[in-house]
């Protein structure tokens, strides 16, 4: 079985991701991780982030060092803004497209895949067997990543994040290539007033209906 979660940022769709994966011993792909591994890599490289070059940004995703997408690095605003730039690059969507189909098609644990990210149920993976598109209001969403942030020991201030975030919300909701976007046959989940525990309960209704797994 293959659950797609899209959604904007900040918006639980991570945390419900893990908690679907966990609930049916599913594996997880957290696609975000992709294109901020991406940015980091080419941070690290001292390149000019206000203008990248598409040879070096291609470059960097055909040398992909995977290992990156588990390090916190990845997890600051630079490295999310540069991402949602990196990702507008249609030839580097390109390359991580594949590696998210073959996830997807053979998963670890040979039983399923939950991924996570924009476009999974509109361009990854439009033959998902369930769709869910979550998304939150923005200060609500700017107040969960400030919260994050701070836990995490970067120094941060809400208003920098909102900025950041909706500047990051426009790039990916209108870009010409994979744009963030709910599919068609999508199901809305707003989690402006939900906490993830009801998220994972109305998640959970609507995956039953379908006919989970073993
Ligand atoms: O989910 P996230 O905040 O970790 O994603 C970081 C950036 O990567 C986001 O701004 C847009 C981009 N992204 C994308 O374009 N397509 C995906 N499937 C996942 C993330």
């Amino acid at each position: 079985m293959i659950i797609a979660i899209d959604g904007s940022a900040a918006s639980g769709k991570g945390t419900l991701a893990k908690r679907v994966a966990a609930e049916f011993g599913y594996d997880y792909l957290d696609t975000g991780a992709l294109y901020r591994a991406v940015a980091l890599s080419l941070l690290n490289a001292s390149v000019n982030s206000n203008n990248i070059d598409e040879k070096q940004a291609v470059n960097a995703t055909l040398t992909l060092d995977l290992s990156l997408t588990q390090t916190a690095e990845i997890r600051t605003d630079k490295v999310a803004a540069l991402a949602s730039i990196v990702a507008a690059i249609s030839p580097v969507r390109a390359e991580l497209l594949a590696l998210q189909r073959s996830f997807a098609a053979a998963p670890p644990s040979g039983k399923g895949a939950v991924l996570d990210g924009r476009d999974i149920g509109t361009i990854v993976l439009p033959n998902a067997d369930i769709k869910f598109f979550i998304d939150a209001d923005l200060d609500i969403r700017a107040e969960r990543r400030t919260k994050e942030l701070l836990q995490a020991g970067q120094s941060v201030m809400f208003r920098d994040v909102l900025a950041d975030m909706k500047a990051r919300d426009d790039q990916d909701r209108t870009r010409s290539v994979a744009p963030l976007k709910a599919a068609d046959d999508a199901i809305t989940i707003d989690t402006s007033k939900t906490d993830a525990a009801a998220v994972l309960a109305l998640a959970l209704s609507h995956i039953d209906r379908v006919g989970p797994s073993e």
